[in-house]
């Protein structure tokens, strides 16, 4: 996204300098589930396939003894499925207690102790491409739930929204997150989503 941000105020010959937070300096490296787990959320008969906190540790366990941290890889990062299907009476994320029973703080920091990173997974809309809660409405609180659980990384999806509002409604996330103080790298699926849907009218 700097990088986007970047061309765009080149583009713009203005004096705007994309945010130096010292993060992704270089293309972040790591791995995320969805290629592989999709939204396998079935731990009762595929326990060892579905999106769980056993399954990032694992991932992580196996980013050291395979090499792959030694080869520069860094983040272990959740994709869609990982929420319950209900914000907490707060309106706060909260994650699926059967399948992370211990919640996200001691996912990252079990994540952390291997050396590595954590990244979570939301969407700008109303709902997740899965159906879980979106940010839509509670963007700031998301931001304060992912900063207090010590993540590193959030991919921002933009399933259910409408893709006009993401020129403005990105950036507010982004200061949402340099808000937090917590040092997060933001990887947005903006633009893209105006894209595709410019290119879904074309057709
Ligand atoms: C917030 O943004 C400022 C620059 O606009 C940057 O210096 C600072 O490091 C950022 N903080 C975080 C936590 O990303």
């Amino acid at each position: 996204m700097w990088m986007i941000l970047t061309i765009i105020s080149l583009l713009q010959v203005v004096t705007v300098h994309s945010l130096d937070n010292g993060l992704a300096r270089t293309p972040p490296m790591g791995w995320l589930s969805w290629e592989r787990f999709r939204c396998n959320i079935d731990c009762k008969n595929d326990p060892d396939n579905c999106i769980s906190e056993n399954l990032y540790m694992k991932m992580a366990d196996l980013m050291v003894s395979e090499g792959f941290k030694d080869a520069g890889y860094q983040f272990v990062n959740i994709d869609d499925c990982w929420m319950a299907r209900e914000r907490d009476s707060k309106g706060r994320l909260q994650a699926d207690p059967d399948r992370f029973p211990h919640g996200i703080k001691a996912l990252a920091d079990y994540i952390h102790s291997k050396g590595l990173k954590l990244g979570i997974y939301e969407d700008f809309g109303t709902e997740t491409c899965g159906g879980y809660p979106g940010s839509e409405f509670y963007m700031q609180s998301d931001a304060n739930s992912f900063a207090e659980w010590d993540v590193d990384m959030l991919k921002f999806d933009g399933c259910n929204s409408d893709p006009k509002d993401m020129d403005t409604g990105y950036p507010v996330m982004s200061q949402f997150l340099n808000l937090t103080g917590h040092k997060m790298v933001f990887s947005c699926e903006w633009p893209l989503y105006q894209v595709v849907t410019k290119q879904k009218n074309v057709d």
